[in-house]
């Protein structure tokens, strides 16, 4: 997620630095992306400002490198700010759920925290920013941070049942892409509903495909990955 976000901000800065645990990850992100590679008490003395993105599990023992830190961006899931501000309690520290659209810079990122104005530009480079409680992160997470996968599965099965119809694959795949781009578009200012009414005339094709989606259990299906999502992210 922390290279998606890189990737985002290529050419932004003057700079950026890159840490790992050993996988050679951080170094080969400096080389794409021009930067450096340093251990994460160098980083946390270099960086203006320090994105934290190692699995939740590993903040207090990378907290105690990043003591030189005065500005911390979390975008650890199910890790609330009262945690956050626990492990790292000299540093201003905003909470932030990004997801993997940062890499085109059409991300959204919810944010909980203090930030300076400045922090809050750089976020807002990577995509659509939106203020929520520390509360709600959750939830949040199990629909636009979980979501750009699922959202990927419904374009991939689409496509294939295309494929299986008879289109050839990479027609099948461009068809479905453009069209989840053109409708991601109409949905910023259609309400969903409206958007399905508009496609499924009475007694057309697409009203039929709709009533099979709904014959098998299309939205009982997403409910049941938003739910397995928060429990897993409860533990
Ligand atoms: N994946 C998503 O779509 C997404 C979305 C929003 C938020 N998040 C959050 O982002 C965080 C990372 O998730 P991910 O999917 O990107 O996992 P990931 O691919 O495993 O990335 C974790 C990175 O942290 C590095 N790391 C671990 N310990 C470190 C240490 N002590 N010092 C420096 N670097 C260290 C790892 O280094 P190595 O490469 O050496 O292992 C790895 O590059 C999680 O907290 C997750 O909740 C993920």
């Amino acid at each position: 997620m922390a290279a998606a976000m890189a990737r985002g901000w290529s050419g932004e800065f003057e700079r950026m630095l890159f840490s790992d645990n050993g996988s050679g990850r951080a170094r080969a992100l400096a080389e794409e992306l021009g930067g450096d590679a340093v251990a994460n008490a160098e980083l946390a003395e270099r960086a203006d400002f320090v994105v934290l993105a190692v699995k939740p599990a590993g903040l207090d023992a990378v907290a105690t490198e990043l003591e030189a830190a005065n500005k911390v961006a979390s975008i650890l899931a199910a890790t609330s700010l009262p945690r956050l501000r626990e492990a790292l309690p000299k540093a201003e520290v905003l909470r932030v759920m990004p997801n993997v659209g940062v890499e085109v810079r059409q991300g959204v990122l919810c944010v909980a925290g203090t930030a300076s104005a400045e922090v809050r530009a750089k976020l807002a480079l990577l995509g659509h920013v939106v203020e929520i409680d520390d509360g709600e992160f959750d939830e949040a997470t199990a629909i636009m941070g979980c979501a750009p996968a699922y959202l990927a599965l419904a374009v991939e099965a689409l496509a294939e049942a295309g494929a299986a119809a008879g289109l050839d694959e990479e027609l099948a795949r461009e068809l479905v892409v453009e069209t989840t781009a053109g409708t991601a578009e109409l949905l910023r200012v259609r309400h969903p509903a409206d958007v399905r009414a508009a496609v499924a005339s009475p007694g057309g094709s697409t009203e039929a495909g709709l009533e099979a989606l709904d014959r098998e259990g299309a939205r009982e299906a997403f409910a049941a990955a938003v739910a397995a999502s928060l429990e897993r992210m409860r533990g």
